[in-house]
């Protein structure tokens, strides 16, 4: 059995400090590897980026992360992603890592994702630049989810986001903010390419559980929604 802790939505600022630490340590005990689901930062600076870094020092298990919109607001993309990795916290971009875990494979897809909408409700590639580059972008981001999965052949996968795939996760948030909270395009990739389990965050006001169309399993692990510092889920028997 593979035991994944997974949380999304820290927001670490720069008075975060030993804010976090003590509720990952039993992490270790709980859990065989450590997903987050972005947005973790307030801003997206170096600076708060290090603070996490050095928050989850004393976690011994495998670090993988996604950033969320929050992560790029300062525009310091590679200096937040560099402060993770010297903190040990790798960041998956569009992108997949393996973890050997007791004997078997966990293959981990990660993405940002992005908006557009819902099927019905849903964004399209037409009329205004603005708007075509916006709805290019998610659709960019999806393909490059499901080579991610697709590349995949261990025991064992998991799609990592930041973004909702499904709106049945979103439950709670206003209906009218959905197309900024994710789109369902990520989900056609999942479904497509195949996944045991998608973790993502964003939606601070959503709902934990949920399932693709094709049945994959999601949960909105955004630590408001979890109430917790984290949640383990497991895979195999
Ligand atoms: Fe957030
Ligand atoms: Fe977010």
């Amino acid at each position: 059995m593979i035991r994944i802790a997974a949380f999304g939505d820290c927001h670490v600022g720069v008075d975060s400090c030993g804010r976090l630490a003590p509720h990952l340590e039993p992490v270790n005990e709980h859990a065989d590897v450590l997903l987050i689901a972005g947005d973790l930062t307030k801003c997206g600076t170096k600076d708060e980026a290090r603070i996490l870094a050095d928050e989850v020092q004393n976690v011994t298990i495998p670090i993988y992360a996604v950033l969320g919109n929050h992560d790029h607001h300062a525009d310091e993309v590679d200096g937040v992603t560099r402060a993770l990795g010297d903190g040990g916290i790798h960041v998956l971009d569009g992108s997949a890592e393996v973890v050997e875990i007791d004997g078997a494979s966990l293959g981990i897809a990660g993405t940002k994702g992005f908006g557009g909408g819902f099927a019905g409700a849903s964004g399209s590639e037409f009329g205004e630049p603005e708007m075509k580059a916006f709805m290019a972008h998610t659709k960019r981001i999806a393909c490059r989810l499901e080579r991610a999965l697709a590349s995949l052949s261990t025991d064992h996968r998991v799609a990592l986001l930041h973004y909702a795939p499904i709106d049945a996760t979103l439950v709670g948030e206003r209906l009218e903010i959905y197309p900024f909270l994710g789109s369902y395009l990520l989900a056609e990739a999942i479904d497509v390419a195949g996944a045991d389990l998608v973790l993502h965050g964003h939606a601070h006001g959503g709902t934990e559980h949920g399932s693709t169309p094709g049945g994959v399993p999601v949960r909105n692990v955004a630590q408001p929604v979890i109430g917790a510092a984290y949640k383990v889920y497991t895979l195999g028997p």
